[in-house]
């Protein structure tokens, strides 16, 4: 049936096991994560502030009995047992007397830290940018400016976690490209620019086989432009997503703002102006405004 999901006994969309514990990602959605945790006996259980006062967490003891001090109070936990933070100021902690197994509810997306899929991900990211010699931390750049400009946009966290994903893999699909394309100094053939406009769409498929199926998108438009002019589909304003649109704005800035084989580099106003010239055909005008905000604020412009 159109949107449910039945999964039986055991299944998980992905599980990462340490000496300590068993961490399983059940379901993810809208910013909230659903995870299947077990912690080995004598393991230690930690609850740690979060830097974010609304991010909530819930467990709920399945099996198992776990014992801590809580302000001086001794506090045994067993199944069927729950508790919740939202906002505590300093870190609780619990032993595990046996194995203990809780479903661990967070309102924000988490699982990305401990993940294997992003790890590989981030490896071939690593890869990419030693190929192509001019795009060193490129893509870490591109995903703090994109930060900053949703941040100054106030979307909720749970959509600055998945557009830092994606800015950081948005040309994870480059690994594919030859190298000898990616940095040959002279102008590209028609033929060689076909290869290097696959990567938004490479990149996006790799990302579908994983649990960030949802970033998959956001990958494959960050090459389109707002009158159609952009590829690889050529869509249009209102269908570009908008975590694509911010990342094609950071992305543009800092290609131009580094040294390329063929070129070297532009300075940040001379950037920002081009940008600026662009707006409403290549890029969200709004956004523009935003990145160009940022930019003057950290006095890289006038
Ligand atoms: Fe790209
Ligand atoms: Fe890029």
């Amino acid at each position: 049936m159109e949107g449910l999901r039945i999964m039986k006994d055991g299944s998980f969309l992905e599980k990462v096991t340490s000496e300590s514990t068993s961490i399983s990602l059940l379901g993810r959605g809208d910013g909230v994560e659903i995870i299947l945790q077990t912690v080995f006996k004598g393991k230690l259980f930690y609850l740690y502030p979060s830097d974010n006062n609304h991010t909530m967490e819930f467990f709920y003891i399945l099996n198992g009995k776990m014992k801590g001090e809580i302000e001086g109070e001794k506090v045994t936990l067993g199944p069927n047992d729950y508790f919740s933070g939202q906002g505590i100021k300093e870190p609780v902690h619990f032993v595990a007397e046996d194995e203990v197994t809780y479903l661990w509810v967070i309102t924000e997306p988490t699982f990305h830290y401990i993940s294997k899929d992003i790890k590989a991900l981030r490896d071939i990211i690593v890869n990419v940018e030693k190929k192509d010699r001019y795009t060193f931390m490129h893509s870490e750049r591109v995903a703090n400016y994109s930060v900053k400009v949703a941040k100054e946009l106030k979307l909720p966290k749970s959509q600055l976690e998945e557009l830092y994903l994606a800015a950081e893999l948005h040309d994870i699909g480059k690994y594919k490209i030859p190298s000898e394309i990616l940095n040959k100094p002279s102008k590209l053939t028609k033929e060689e620019f076909n290869v290097i406009k696959k990567h938004p769409e490479d990149g996006a498929d790799m990302v579908k086989n994983t649990n960030y199926e949802n970033i998959a998108k956001v990958i494959e438009q960050h090459h389109e432009r707002l009158d159609g002019s952009g590829y690889p589909s050529g869509i249009k304003e209102h269908d570009i997503l908008l975590p694509s649109k911010i990342i094609a704005i950071c992305d543009t800035f800092d290609a131009m703002t580094e040294d390329r084989t063929y070129r070297k580099a532009f300075s940040a106003q001379y950037a920002m102006d081009e940008i600026k010239r662009l707006a409403g055909t290549h890029f969200d005008p709004e956004l523009v405004n935003v990145f160009e905000k940022i930019l003057r604020e950290e006095g890289k412009i006038e």
